[in-house]
C-alpha cells in the first residue's frame, strides 16, 4: 500500500521530536498503523537554523500554505503554537479535506468548538492528545478507556514548567527566575512563559479535559485561574509542617449546582500519590462513578514525550483513514449533538478548605478577633500554628487550616480580617484539597 504522506508545520521542540520518533520507530509504527508513514514536507520560519532532527529527504519551506495546499499530503501536523496563525492554517487544512494532528492547547481551548464543527462537516479528524499533559495519553483514557463512567471529578498537575519550578525551589532552594530559564532552555516552557507561570496554559488544558470528561462545550473564559508567582518559601515550609505539599492543580468537579473549573496552587496531603509528582512530570487523577479513582502519570513536556502523543495521534488517524467518518470517535468524546450546556459555577460558588497565613501584632486578644470573624462567616478552623516573631519583624505569623467553606464566605472573612488594626499586611490564602 502507498505510504501516508504527512506535512509537519513547525520544526522546534515538538516538531523535531516528532520527526525523530517517526524515523527511529518507522518499522514498529508501520506494523501498528498498517501502512508506512512518511513526512514528505515540513515548514519553519528560518530554514538555516540548526535542527534537533534530520530533515534529509523532507522538502522544507517557510510557507506553511505550500504544505496545506499540496494535494499529495494526507495529514497536517500543526506544531507552530499560538492561536491566530495556527487557527487559520488548521481551518484551511480542514477545508482542503486534510486530517489534522496538533499539540496546540491554546488553539483547541479557544477555537476547538469551531474547528470540530468544521472538521465534522468535512468528515476529517482533528487529533490533539499532545495538547494535554505531554506524553500521558489522558485524552484517550478519558474519551475511550473511561467511556462507561459518569466522571465526577478530575484534578491534575498539568503544567510541566510550573511543577519543575515548584520542585526545584522546594528541593534545592533555587530562585524562581533561574529555574524558569532552565525550563525554557529544556524546551518545556511556552513561547510566552507567563502562560506557564500564570496558569493560562493549565487553564487551556483544563478546558479540554473538562469538555471531554463532562460532555460540555470548550469554555476557557469560565475557568478561575491563579498562577504560581505568589507562592512563597514560608508557605511551602508551613504547609510541610502541617503535612501538606503545595502543587499547582487544575480541578474540574461536578456538583449539584453545576461544574467547578479552577486552576490554582493547592495544598494536598503529602501521603497522596499525586503530591509526589515532581519536576516536569504531570499526573491527572480522574474519579469515575464505576471505576473509582484512577491516576495517570508521565512527562508533561519535552521533545520526545510530547512527540510520543503526536505520533500516536498520527497512527490513530492512519488506522481510521478508510472508516466511515460517522463512526470516528467524537472529537470531544460525546456525540456532537449530545454536548450539554451544564452551568459552570462562578468563583464565589467554589467550595473548598483553605490555608491562611497572616501576620498580627503581638497583643492580647488579636487571635480572638480573627477567630470571631471566621465564626461569624461559619468558617471552622481545622488546624492552627502560631510562630514567634520572625527576624527583623515584631509581628507574629499565624497559620490556619479551615474546614470546607464557600469561597464567597472566605472572601468576606478575609476582607474583615485585613481591616483589623492588629493585622499587618494582607492575608495569604491557598486552597486545600484532600483528594481522598
Ligand atoms: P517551538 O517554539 O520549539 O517550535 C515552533 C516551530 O514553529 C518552530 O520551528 C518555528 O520556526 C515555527 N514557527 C513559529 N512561528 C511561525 C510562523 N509565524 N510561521 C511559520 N512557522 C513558525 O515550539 P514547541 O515545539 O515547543 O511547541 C509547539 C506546540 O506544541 C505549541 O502549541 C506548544 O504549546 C505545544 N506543546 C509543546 C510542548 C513542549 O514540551 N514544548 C509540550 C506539549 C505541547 P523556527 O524554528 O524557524 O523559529
Ligand atoms: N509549557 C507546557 C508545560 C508544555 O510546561 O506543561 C506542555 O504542554
Amino acid at each position: 500500500m502507498k505510504p501516508v504522506k504527512v506535512g509537519v508545520l513547525g520544526l522546534g521542540t515538538v516538531g523535531g521530536g516528532t520527526i525523530n520518533v517517526l524515523r527511529r520507530n518507522a518499522t514498529e509504527i508501520s506494523r501498528r498503523a498498517g501502512r508506512d508513514i512518511l513526512v514528505t514536507h515540513a515548514s519553519a520560519r528560518d530554514l538555516d537554523k540548526k535542527r534537533i532532527c534530520n530533515t534529509e529527504g523532507i522538502i522544507l519551506t517557510t510557507d506553511p500554505l505550500d504544505i496545506i495546499n499540496n494535494p499529495e499530503i494526507d495529514i497536517i501536523v500543526e506544531l507552530i503554537g499560538g492561536e491566530s496563525l495556527a487557527k487559520d492554517l488548521v481551518l484551511i487544512a480542514i477545508a482542503n479535506g486534510k486530517h489534522v494532528v496538533t499539540a496546540n492547547k491554546a488553539l483547541i481551548a479557544l477555537h476547538g468548538n469551531e474547528i470540530f464543527a468544521q472538521a465534522k462537516q468535512k468528515g476529517v479528524m482533528v487529533a490533539f492528545e499532545a495538547a494535554v499533559a505531554g506524553g500521558i495519553p489522558i485524552i484517550k483514557a478519558l474519551r475511550e478507556g473511561l467511556s462507561a463512567n459518569c466522571i465526577e471529578s478530575l484534578a491534575g498537575i498539568i503544567n510541566g514548567t510550573g511543577n519543575f519550578i515548584l520542585t526545584e525551589m522546594r528541593d534545592k532552594g533555587r530562585d524562581f527566575a533561574d529555574v524558569l530559564s532552565e525550563a525554557q532552555a529544556l524546551g518545556y516552557a511556552e513561547a510566552d512563559p507567563t502562560f506557564d507561570v500564570e496558569g493560562i496554559d493549565a487553564a487551556h488544558k483544563l478546558t479540554i479535559l473538562a469538555s471531554i470528561a463532562f460532555g460540555i462545550p470548550l469554555q476557557f473564559e469560565k475557568i478561575f485561574t491563579e498562577g504560581i508567582t505568589n507562592i512563597s518559601r514560608e508557605d511551602v515550609s508551613y504547609a510541610e509542617e502541617l503535612g501538606y505539599i503545595i502543587k499547582h492543580l487544575g480541578i474540574a468537579r461536578k456538583t449539584a449546582n453545576g461544574i467547578e473549573l479552577r486552576v490554582h496552587p493547592t495544598l494536598i496531603p503529602h501521603r497522596r500519590l499525586i503530591a509526589n509528582v515532581d519536576g516536569v512530570k504531570n499526573a491527572v487523577l480522574v474519579h469515575g462513578d464505576a471505576v473509582g479513582d484512577t491516576l495517570y502519570y508521565g512527562a508533561g513536556a519535552g521533545s520526545e514525550p510530547t512527540a510520543s502523543a503526536v505520533v500516536a495521534d498520527i497512527i490513530d488517524v492512519v488506522r481510521a483513514l478508510t472508516t466511515d467518518p460517522e463512526n470516528h470517535v467524537p472529537h470531544l468524546a460525546f456525540q456532537a449533538n449530545a454536548i450539554a450546556d451544564i452551568p459552570i459555577l462562578n468563583a464565589d460558588a467554589i467550595e473548598t478548605a483553605y490555608y491562611l497565613r497572616l501576620n498580627v501584632q503581638d497583643k492580647t486578644g488579636v487571635l480572638a478577633e480573627v477567630t470571631r470573624i471566621l465564626a461569624e462567616h461559619s468558617i471552622s478552623i481545622e488546624a492552627f500554628i502560631q510562630k514567634g516573631p520572625q527576624q527583623n519583624d515584631s509581628s507574629l505569623p499565624i497559620i490556619m487550616l479551615t474546614q470546607i467553606t464557600l469561597e464567597k464566605q472566605m472572601n468576606a472573612a478575609i476582607k474583615s480580617i485585613e481591616a483589623l488594626d492588629t493585622v499587618v499586611g494582607t492575608v495569604n490564602r491557598i486552597r486545600v484539597e484532600n483528594l481522598g
